[in-house]
């Protein structure tokens, strides 16, 4: 998918660039009698690695450390938080915990029920419950978001208060700046501390291959994989359920709400058809999507891999593993839906793989890509072009020679991508409508790196027939898997209550489905409050994405007061918050008249209308710093203040 670009990358070139690491060697093969060492030295205890993750990092994290531990001689348990058991942990006694934050500061969803037993809120637990147990926490956090790593903090002070023992400090990393560079600092002293305490072995460099895999692959015929009963969700593993829980609709409608020209970039509006399908879904929830890579790049992956693609197979668990994703299926399947192979590559994917690289020069170079030393080289060669895994092996590492179950133990898993619905599902019960910017970046050495998600959906043929809400679909065209998720957006229960909606790109999306919402409500004879809304994009004659319907909804009275914010029109930069300054006095009166307010879109805007909001309450509420994050926290802790943001 990347474009190619000049002749790049010459591998004595490369390593040219830093002479003084030719001395980092990659480990051969361990043979028998380096695994009856390793088993001496173990220090026979057994640690548990509990991961609260929602886009995978954490639970590779955890992956990470399972390996590293085992290499240093302990008995690893990696276990998806969804599955905790307080008296596993009370049993094995020592803990490691890889905490992710979600949403508004909250936890993960896999995470969700073991922080609220570890607060204890009712009491219930004795304050040296946890005595016995030694633990220590990694916060994985993005600092763009105002509740920095709250949930690896309180997952800390929670363990703290319940009386257990740190056997490690707490540490923490940004997903906005080198994340992987801050686990990787904690881990290091982490084993140094854990090898000094409970014995093992220290100074365990390089990785090999991946021993004691989860589980193997079975190779069918097309008969054998008819008939086979195939995996159940409820076998499979927490963190990948999700490939279980999806649904194949049919893409109804996908069209573009830019201007077409040259450099405007593209938002597409794209409607799913649920009719059939056991997906029902809220105004404004979230709707997860499935994607698949590109076909034609899984195709040369597994050619150049060796693998046949229309082969089935099927994975063969051990006793304490689940399946992670469901089989029987063929190879081609696999690379589509479930292997990340168009992502860029982690560091720490890349020191996986690098004993399957079986040429010298080859293997010399992806180890230093891997290591702390070439970090800095690994940004400029690897991350900063985009390179993507798929690539990377296509076009440098043609020599990496893996058995498929080491490719699908090691590559991560696709994971899903979450759009806010813009429908209301009053209006539209059967039909879900997403609005998708189209994610393209112009990257160094002449890159260009598309988005999976966003350029899979807009590669979707539409069916033909479906032409409104409840019709019948037929022809040929695109399926999509998707699921509902949850979303905090819900309309005030009282719908004279006023709303204020600031919903700049695509943060628009769930603002289009409250209006549509509030409009259905005032057919139906209810009395309906303000509706406010602050839309902000570069040109009005660009990405104005929905304007037809914004400017109708203003015309019929739906909308109130229409606010834009343009960009790059006119010789300074306007954004919503600007204009939320302007209008202070009407935003307070709002506010204390009752009104819900609704902000959707980047962390960054986010954090600037956070901010305006505050000010308002300082200038027109008339109240010092501190009360007015104090208020304002009040009308978030009471759902008046809701934000979905991404960055
Ligand atoms: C709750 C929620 C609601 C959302 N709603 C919407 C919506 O309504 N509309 C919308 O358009 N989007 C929405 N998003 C964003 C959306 O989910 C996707 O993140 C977006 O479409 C990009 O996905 P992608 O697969 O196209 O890009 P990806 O391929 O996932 O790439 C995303 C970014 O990650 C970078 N990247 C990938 N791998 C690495 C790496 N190893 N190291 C460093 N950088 C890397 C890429 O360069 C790129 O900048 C929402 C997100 C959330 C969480
Ligand atoms: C929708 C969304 C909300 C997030 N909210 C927060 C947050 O409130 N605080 C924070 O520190 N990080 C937040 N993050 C950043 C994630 O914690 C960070 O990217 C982390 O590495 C994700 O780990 P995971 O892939 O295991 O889920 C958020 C990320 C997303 C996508």
């Amino acid at each position: 998918m990347a474009s190619s670009g000049a002749s790049l990358w010459p591998i004595v070139g490369l390593l040219a660039l830093a002479p003084g690491l030719l001395f980092l060697r990659t480990k051969r093969k361990p043979d028998e009698a380096d695994i009856e060492e390793e088993e001496d030295a173990a220090p026979n205890d057994t640690i548990k690695v509990y991961f609260g993750s929602q886009t995978g990092t954490a639970e590779s994290f955890a992956q990470i450390i399972a390996a590293e531990g085992r290499r240093h001689g302990f008995h690893i348990d990696v276990v998806d938080l969804e599955e905790f058991s307080a008296s596993e942990l009370l049993e094995t006694g020592k803990a490691i915990f890889l905490m992710a934050t979600y949403g508004d500061g909250e936890p993960t969803d896999n995470a969700s029920d073991f922080t609220t037993w570890l607060k204890n809120e009712s009491g219930e637990l004795e304050r040296d419950y946890l005595a016995t147990v030694e633990f220590t926490v990694f916060g994985l956090g993005n600092t763009q978001y105002e509740h920095y790593n709250m949930v690896g903090k309180s997952t800390n002070e929670g363990m703290e208060k319940l009386g257990a023992q740190r056997m490690f400090e707490y540490g923490e990393g940004d997903d906005d700046n080198q994340l992987e560079e801050d686990f990787e600092a904690w881990r290091e002293k982490m084993w140094m501390a854990l090898v000094v305490r409970f014995g093992g072995k220290g100074g365990v460099d390089g990785v090999d291959k991946a021993v004691d895999l989860p589980f193997s692959v079975k190779m069918l015929t097309a008969a054998e994989a008819a008939c086979h009963s195939g995996v159940s969700e409820t076998a499979a593993a927490s963190s990948s359920k999700f490939y279980w829980h999806g649904c194949d609709a049919p893409v109804v409608v996908n069209r573009e709400l830019r201007a077409q020209a040259p450099g405007v970039g593209s938002t597409r509006h794209v409607e799913i058809d649920l009719q059939g399908t056991s997906v029902g879904y809220h105004t404004a929830d979230n709707l997860a999507v499935l994607p698949l890579n590109d076909a034609t790049t899984a195709e040369k992956l597994c050619a150049q891999l060796g693998y046949d693609p229309d082969s089935f197979f099927t994975l063969e668990h051990g006793d304490n593993h689940k399946p992670v994703f469901p089989t029987p299926c063929t190879v081609r399947d696999a690379f589509l839906r479930f292997m990340d192979i168009m992502a860029i590559p982690r560091r720490s994917l890349l020191e996986q793989l690098t004993p399957y690289v079986e040429d010298d020069a080859e293997r010399e170079v992806m180890h230093l890509l891997s290591s702390k030393e070439g970090k800095e080289i690994y940004h400029r060669e690897v991350e900063e072009p985009g390179w993507t895994l798929a690539d990377l092996i296509l076009e440098r590492f043609s020599s990496l020679s893996m058995t498929l179950d080491h490719f699908l133990h090691v590559v991560p898993h696709l994971h899903p991508r979450y759009y806010t619905i813009s429908s209301s599902s009053s209006v539209s019960p059967s039909r879900v409508h997403i609005t998708v910017a189209v994610l393209e970046q112009d990257r160094s050495q002449g890159r260009l790196y598309r988005g999976i998600c966003s350029s899979f959906l807009s590669s979707l043929e539409p069916h033909g027939g479906a032409t409104a809400e409840g019709a019948t679909v037929d022809g040929s065209g695109s399926k999509c898997r998707v699921f509902v998720r949850e979303s905090t957006f819900r309309l005030p229960a009282d719908s004279s209550i006023p709303i204020i909606m600031i919903g700049p790109g695509t943060g628009v999306a769930p603002m289009r489905a409250l209006l549509q919402e509030r409009a259905w409500q005032k057919e139906q004879g209810l009395s309906v409050g303000r509706n406010v809304l602050y839309f902000g994009c570069r040109c009005k004659d660009q990405d104005y994405i929905y304007r037809d319907e914004l400017e109708a909804y203003q015309a019929d009275g739906t909308l109130d007061s229409l606010r834009l914010a343009f960009s790059r029109e006119g010789s300074s930069k306007v954004y919503v918050q600007h204009l939320l300054r302007e209008d202070a006095a009407e935003m307070w009166g709002l506010l204390e008249g009752g009104a819900y307010v609704y902000v959707c879109g980047g962390t960054k805007m986010g954090t600037d209308v956070q901010n305006e909001f505050n000010h308002i309450a300082q200038s027109c509420g008339l109240m010092g710093v501190e009360e007015s994050k104090e208020y304002m926290k009040g009308l978030h802790d009471a759902g008046r203040f809701v934000q979905e943001l991404w960055s």
